[in-house]
């Protein structure tokens, strides 16, 4: 699509970004994101902010200044279509400063159209520029549309599995 404008996410874009999450979920396409919702990355209170808030935006309670600047909004014609939110993460001794990817989503009325691509692409350039040098995303296995996807742009499986037990 020639139309479609990338652009760093504002505070502005909340609201749009979680109609793109809940139309994902109505037709049961975010299966990595099953307990992780768009809502609660941006630490929005419904309950305890929803009385007086106009809007979503109204209702985030975390600084989440930092998020934006690694977050970025796809637009058609001025409308929000999709997004990619991510954040800096250090892991590891020495730490090592990576890129997070926490979730992201394309409205399905736009997909197979490169949008998806062209969110991921910016946020690589946006943490190339910042001298960062490795981008992760936790996938549910069972998740083959983002594994897909992620294949198709180069990532690869690491090599750490996770074994964990309920208590
Ligand atoms: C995965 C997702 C982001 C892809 O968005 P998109 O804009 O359609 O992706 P693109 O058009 O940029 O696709 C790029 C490549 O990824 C691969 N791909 C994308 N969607 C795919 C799918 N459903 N199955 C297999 N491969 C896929 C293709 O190889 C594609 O390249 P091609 O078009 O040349 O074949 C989108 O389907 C989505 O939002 N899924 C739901 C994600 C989610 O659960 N979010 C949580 C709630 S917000």
């Amino acid at each position: 699509m020639d139309d479609v404008i990338i652009q760093n996410m504002v505070i502005e874009d909340v609201d749009a970004v979680l109609g793109i999450d809940k139309k994902i979920r109505k037709i049961g396409e975010a299966i990595t994101y099953q307990h992780a919702t768009t809502e609660a990355i941006l630490t929005i209170d419904r309950i305890g902010r929803g009385k007086n808030a106009s809007s979503y935006a109204d209702m985030i309670t975390g600084d989440i200044s930092g998020m934006l600047e690694t977050s970025f909004v796809a637009k058609v014609s001025g409308k929000v279509v999709g997004f990619i939110i991510s954040r800096k993460a250090s892991i590891g001794e020495p730490a090592t400063e990576i890129g997070l990817i926490l979730i992201m989503g394309v409205n399905p009325d736009y997909w197979k159209k490169g949008i998806a691509k062209r969110l991921a692409d910016a946020l690589i350039d946006k943490y190339k520029a910042m001298g960062v040098k490795e981008l992760r995303i936790p996938l549910d296995e069972r998740d083959m549309q983002m594994r897909n996807f992620f294949t198709k742009l180069g990532f690869g499986v690491g090599h750490m599995i996770d074994y964990s037990k309920k208590l």
